[in-house]
């Protein structure tokens, strides 16, 4: 089983309405699909595995060597407790943002994530675009929703990580499962170090890595947002003993000011759709709020935190 692959290229011709149902079926179903022909140049994604990389080696490894996850896998193995370490992931990681500094010791690094950055955001708002289509919603109502009704007021974040070869990955997680807070993320995951898996159906498949392609996945408030139609699913990643793995996730998120609640629309067609009897109701509240209660319970179901927002 595989995740779907989706040429987005096919929108603007006459597969359009056939290109429309597979982005649809990708977030009902599966909630993870890669587009192909997406429009980012493969020059700038070359660029941009090279610059990730040389960051990593020159700039991040040293200081992985020495992190908690290293020494206390370290404590665990030489122990020889079998006790798998569930309260850190074997990843090293930083996040670039518009205000925040970046490594610098890198040649060619910053112009070339910032390049990326603006490609992504493009690319963001188009998929957001196509699933206000989908939804049967206004063009554009998912960004404004999410921008809080001002102009270019969200978040838009890029999480760089690393997951490097671990010599014990039966007693860490490279990431622990989870389901993703935002909106919109699209991942651009390593050519062929996997370990990215996804539970569907009871079960953790892979996200098969495929060069250059990007991972969209829909966030918790996307869910919240189509009235439960496109649901945030789990997601974790495995450690792996060889290989490095590389991955750039993009989030398109609500501002922490926005107010976000099922689009009204979906919740009067809802009754009349054969779900009506196991139909979700979702909370409005403050996007802010949701993160304060997700930044303690990020590796906990999702449902109760809609609950504690609902009550706040
Ligand atoms: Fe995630």
């Amino acid at each position: 089983m595989a995740i779907p692959v989706i040429d987005f290229s096919k929108l603007n011709g006459e597969q359009r309405t056939k290109t429309l149902a597979q982005i649809a079926d990708g977030c009902e179903e599966w909630g993870f699909f890669q587009l192909v022909n997406h429009g980012i140049p493969e020059e700038l994604l070359e660029r941009v595995k090279k610059v990730c990389s040389q960051c990593f080696n020159q700039e991040r490894e040293e200081n992985f060597k020495n992190s908690a996850a290293v020494k206390l896998l370290n404590d665990v193995a030489e122990n020889k407790t079998d006790q798998k370490l569930d309260n850190l992931d074997w990843e090293d990681v930083f996040i670039l943002m518009d205000n925040t500094e970046w490594p610098s010791n890198t040649p060619g690094f910053r112009e070339t994530m910032a390049e990326y950055r603006s490609e992504l955001k493009k690319l963001a708002v188009k998929v957001m675009e196509v699933m206000d289509e989908n939804l049967g919603l206004p063009k554009g109502y998912i960004k404004k929703a999410f921008n809080g009704g001002e102009e270019d007021n969200a978040f838009f974040g890029t999480k760089v990580s690393h997951y490097p070869p671990c010599p014990h990955p039966e007693l860490i997680n490279g990431l622990r499962a989870h389901t993703d807070a935002g909106g919109v993320i699209l991942l651009f995951q390593d050519d062929k170090v996997g370990g990215l898996q996804i539970l569907k159906d009871g079960e953790w498949i892979d996200v098969q890595p495929l060069p250059n392609s990007i991972v969209i996945n829909t966030g918790d408030q996307i869910e919240v947002l189509s009235n439960g139609r496109y649901k945030s699913v789990w997601h974790r990643v495995l450690a792996t003993p060889n290989g490095n793995r590389r991955s750039i996730a993009s989030f398109y998120n609500p501002s922490l000011k926005a107010t976000i609640a099922p689009a009204p629309q979906l919740v009067e067609n809802s009754a009349n759709q054969e779900y009506h009897d196991r139909v979700i109701t979702y909370p409005k509240f403050v996007f802010g709020d949701y993160m304060s209660v997700y930044a303690e319970q990020k590796f906990l179901p999702k449902e109760p935190r809609f609950q504690s927002v609902r009550a706040m």
